[in-house]
């Protein structure tokens, strides 16, 4: 399996457009590498690849990616598009792909239903973009040889179906998804939105070869710390890396897997080479994802 990191950043990307914050102001001097938002790209022979999460960024990233590229006039590679949830930095990237190539849309049926009451979804042509119902626990192939099962973590609606009071940070269901993508050789867990790690994921992510999930936050508070903003990492629906509930306390069990970190939020410190978080992400055992990162697997 082939696995290229299209975008390692979180909503809003490194630097995000508007934030003067170290990383931010570091990613503009050129002393930290630019992030661009969430998704990933797998295929099992470098011809067909499907995408996972369409970002905001998809334009870019399809063309830093010569594997991507039209191979005739019109066309593309890309076989399919399977989303997580129906946050931005996972949906808004479909709008760009939209000028007339067919490709396979997945998602649960909760995902697709937001999309289908956006009227603005309906600039892909139903004629050439299909969009499948997934289901949970419950296996399908986007492409030959890739078999993609997803199942629900603990997460929340997307920010803009928030409907105010009480919203669940920790559901589980259609909203927030994870996804098991095996070829016959090799196993990818890629979840970039979860916000607790429970005992039971722990134990169903034992037996990938590479897991890629949600390092958005190093401290459950770090945004109110830094100023930068209001919200908790929990409050957003994403589970901090430090701490005795956070992900690499939670996630030290698994010692037989490649461990990266993707979907980091421009404030994360962990983004900083030299910083007292990055070494302990390190001993942990966990790479920070890059854009452009390549796996082998
Ligand atoms: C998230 O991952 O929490 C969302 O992408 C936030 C957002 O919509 O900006
Ligand atoms: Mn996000
Ligand atoms: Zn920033």
């Amino acid at each position: 399996m082939l696995v290229t990191v299209l975008g390692a950043g979180a909503g809003g990307g490194l630097p995000q457009w508007n934030c003067g914050c170290r990383n931010c102001r570091d990613a503009r001097d050129g002393r930290l590498a630019r992030m661009s938002q969430s998704s990933v790209a797998v295929s099992t022979d470098g011809r067909d690849w499907v995408v996972l999460n369409a970002s905001p960024d998809i334009r870019d990233q399809i063309g830093g990616c010569p594997a991507l590229y039209p191979q005739g006039l019109r066309g593309s590679p890309i076989r399919a598009v399977v989303l997580t949830n129906a946050d931005v930095d996972h949906v808004a990237g479909l709008l760009t792909l939209r000028e007339k190539t067919g490709f396979a849309l997945f998602a649960t049926a909760g995902v697709l239903a937001v999309l289908r009451d956006n009227p603005v979804f309906g600039v892909l042509d139903p004629a050439l973009v299909g969009r499948h119902a997934i289901t949970l626990d419950t296996a399908f192939v986007p492409a030959a040889g890739l078999t993609v099962t997803p199942f629900a973590v603990p997460g929340k609606v997307a920010l803009y179906l928030e409907d105010g009071a009480g919203v669940d940070t920790e559901a589980m269901g259609e909203q927030t998804v994870g996804l098991c993508i095996a070829t016959d050789r090799a196993r990818l867990y890629y979840v970039p939105g979860c916000a607790t790690v429970p005992d039971w994921l722990v134990a169903r992510l034992a037996d990938g070869d590479l897991l890629l999930f949600d390092g958005t936050v190093w401290d459950d508070a770090e945004m109110v710390a830094t100023g930068t903003g209001t919200k908790t990492g929990a409050r957003m629906g994403h589970v901090a890396m430090q701490g005795p509930a956070g992900s690499l306390a939670r996630l030290a069990p698994l010692t037989g897997c490649r461990k990266v970190f993707v979907h980091l939020n421009n404030t994360n410190p962990a983004l900083q080479p030299d910083g007292p978080e990055r070494r302990q992400v390190a001993a942990a055992g966990w790479t920070i994802g890059q854009d452009g990162m390549e796996f082998r697997l």
